[in-house]
């Protein structure tokens, strides 16, 4: 491809991707499906890699990341990130309010209301328009340099367009990951064995200082913009500067009101106390700004924070009702969840009945006996909490709550894994729910894809003894189907289709779907790129499995130790009679170009701006060869860090080239 076909090229894959990007975020619409979305966008980045002289600074593909940062630079901020000063009191705001109007001495002021999102703080910094830097609040004077991540987050624009838009400018706000994103998420890491995370707050501060920048983009970061600042903004109120951030594309919550006195600030306290909670975020509190920046700049900072603003905290709703109970709820993987079973009260808007309490140490902690009046919690957070027990209202004769030592369902003995807080039921092949579990696992979207398949169904198919495991989904017949309440002609053909249509589904699906413990949809997508087929995945050694691109310790051996089982072997046998796809689809790569031209390369070593299998791709793609070994009819050694001495010593000797990555990409140049 000539330099001139590769711009044309970019462009016109840079206007499709933004098309559909735009339709969907801005529409919620779909013209073509993700897996073409997918191939347009790495087509994208392919030619930017060869051709980065092309690349549009707001390109599309910078949102699906690729950066590997090992280390984030600690950088300062050009204005200090200052924090709020804190109140819970109506005392205390009205305090506030009179110190505000004796700091203005008489004039008239108002002020601009704002929820407190309960998220990451983050300084956006915009140079002629271009966002350049993204940095996390650090200590307030200098923070993380996050940028590769923060240009993850759709709802940040890389790229302001509009009249008059100030040289240089910062933009504050908060980076949050949205509710449903999270519960979703955590249903996700429960379905692979890992434990969930603790709240939604936590998890996005780790995202956004996650090392790989497409990870982050995976988890659906999300951002609320509330500050502007620069020397030349030549705005005059907090209003005009949220309006001009709408006006750029941020993304500002809705939720903000201009109050004429601090009796409407109260107002719009009371007004978002509990209809906070169905907002897509995490909130804790209110910020009550003065509005006019020329008053702001008048009222002036102590050390630590404005005079000008001050943050009203909720008070976490607390009640105490009755625990009449505990449950045990036993998942796909055996792990025994406890669950509080309470008298119903109504909190924060809300009727709760039930709340997770974790594991044992946590019954343990807070000292449980049945019959307690426990103190439930809901504050900004999604999930309610028992947070401790009322000791003044415990009888004489209560009974501790002892954690079960057989399973609730098939009365096997628990078990707990040394280091984990969770007790199993070992009875993998025998107990109930982990096998219906193991079904709908194997069937959901992510995986086989059989839609036509629900829990009732699959509750039914194994109350009848027609389904154990997954491979006797592909033993069902007709009649089969019949026996079960409700199904009629339609409905059977319409479940034995969705199962004959999941034996297409590609090898990473089924490699997801089969189960084993932590390997979620990425894992499996970069195993099946990896090894290409199943049968190399099961013999590999622990050792090999970690040569793998990502796949650390924990991985490796629950993969290894998966296939030492013959009950799994079994299983997998079945299934590939059964006519599953257990290699990967040997796509031939579109052609680029040919400026490799025959030439063989070795790939040894981990590359600062690719992973291995990009770096086979692109060789294929241009024309390349790939060898396993080195040898003397080698053409090229492509050698990252870390590499093994001995390939490098034989290299040598045989006179192979041995180039890096730089050389590599001057090499693509032609
Ligand atoms: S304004 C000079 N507005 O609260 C202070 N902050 O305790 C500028 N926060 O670090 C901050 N929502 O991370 C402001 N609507 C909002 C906010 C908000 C959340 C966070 C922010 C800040 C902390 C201050």
């Amino acid at each position: 491809m000539t330099a001139e076909e590769a711009k044309k090229k970019i462009e016109q894959l840079t206007k499709e991707v933004n098309f559909h990007n735009d339709l969907y975020y801005q529409q919620s619409r779909t013209q073509i499906s993700d897996f073409e979305f997918d191939q347009l966008l790495e087509r994208l980045v392919s030619l930017e890699k060869q051709f980065p002289q092309f690349k549009s600074p707001d390109s599309p593909t910078q949102r699906v990341g690729g950066t590997i940062t090992k280390e984030f630079a600690s950088v300062y901020h050009k204005y200090p990130m200052l924090s709020l000063s804190n109140t819970y009191s109506q005392k205390e705001l009205e305090d506030f309010d009179a110190r505000v109007a004796r700091g203005l001495e008489g004039d008239s002021y108002e002020y601009f209301c704002e929820l407190k999102f309960d998220g990451v703080s983050i300084s956006l910094t915009y140079e002629n328009g271009k966002l350049t830097r993204g940095v996390t609040r650090g200590d307030g004077v200098r923070g993380d340099d996050v940028t590769a991540n923060i240009k993850t987050i759709r709802s940040i624009p890389l790229i302001i367009k509009g009249d008059a838009i100030p040289p240089v400018f910062e933009v504050r706000g908060e980076v949050f990951l949205p509710k449903d994103v999270f519960l979703q998420l955590n249903k996700e890491r429960e379905d692979i064995g890992e434990e969930r995370y603790a709240n939604a707050r936590n998890t996005a501060s780790g995202t956004v200082k996650m090392q790989d920048s497409s990870e982050v983009a995976r988890r659906k970061l999300d951002c609320f913009v509330y500050y502007l600042l620069g020397d030349e903004t030549g705005l005059n109120t907090h209003e005009e500067s949220i309006q001009k951030l709408e006006s750029w594309k941020f993304k500002v919550s809705p939720t903000y009101k201009k109050c004429k006195n601090i009796a409407m600030v109260l107002e719009y306290i009371s007004h978002w106390e509990t209809r906070r909670q169905d907002l897509p975020l995490e909130t804790d509190g209110v910020v009550i700004k003065v509005n006019d920046l020329e008053q702001q700049q008048l009222l002036g900072y102590t050390a630590k924070s404005p005079r000008w603003a001050i943050a009203y905290k909720y008070k976490a709703q607390n009640m105490s009702t009755r625990l009449n109970g505990v449950t045990y709820q036993v998942g796909r993987t055996g792990a025994v969840t406890p669950v509080a079973e309470l008298e119903p009260i109504f909190l924060a808007g809300t009727t709760v009945k039930r709340a997770s309490l974790h594991n044992a140490n946590e019954i343990a902690r807070l000292d449980l006996h049945l019959g307690d009046y426990v103190f439930v919690e809901k504050g900004g957070e999604i999930i309610p909490k028992v947070t401790g027990v009322d000791h003044e209202r415990r009888s004489n004769n209560l009974k501790p709550v002892v954690y079960i030592t057989k399973c609730p369902e098939c009365n096997t003995k628990l078990v707990r894994v040394e280091g984990e807080a969770a007790f199993y039921c070992p009875n993998v092949n025998g107990c109930p729910p982990q096998i219906k579990g193991r079904i709908e696992h194997f069937i959901q979207r992510k995986a086989m894809d059989i839609d036509s398949l629900g829990e009732r169904t699959i509750h039914q198919l194994y109350e009848l003894g027609l389904v154990k495991s997954p491979a006797d989904l592909y033993d069902l017949k007709r009649d089969d189907i019949l026996k079960l309440e409700g199904y009629k002609d339609k409905s059977a053909k319409n479940l034995m289709d969705g199962i004959e249509k999941s034996k297409s589904v590609p090898f990473e699906n089924v490699l997801f779907a089969i189960g084993i413990r932590y390997v979620g949809k990425t894992v499996a997508e970069k195993l099946a790129r990896y090894f290409k087929s199943i049968d190399q995945i099961a013999i590999a050694t622990v050792d090999e499995l970690l040569a793998a691109p990502e796949i650390g310790e924990k991985i490796a051996k629950s993969i290894y130790d998966f296939f030492q089982k013959p009950e799994n072997r079994r299983e997998i046998k079945r299934l590939m009679n059964a006519g599953l796809q257990f290699k990967t689809q040997a796509k031939e790569p579109e052609k680029e170009s040919d400026v490799l031209g025959g030439k063989s390369f070795v790939i040894s070593g981990t590359f600062e701006r690719y992973e291995r299998d990009q770096l086979q791709e692109i060789i294929l793609k241009n024309g390349g060869r790939i060898l396993s070994g080195v040898s003397g009819k080698l053409d090229y050694l492509l050698a990252g860090d870390n590499m093994g001495p001995s390939k490098l010593a034989k290299a040598e000797k045989l006179g192979v080239k041995i180039i890096s990555e730089k050389d590599f990409e001057k090499l693509l140049k032609g």
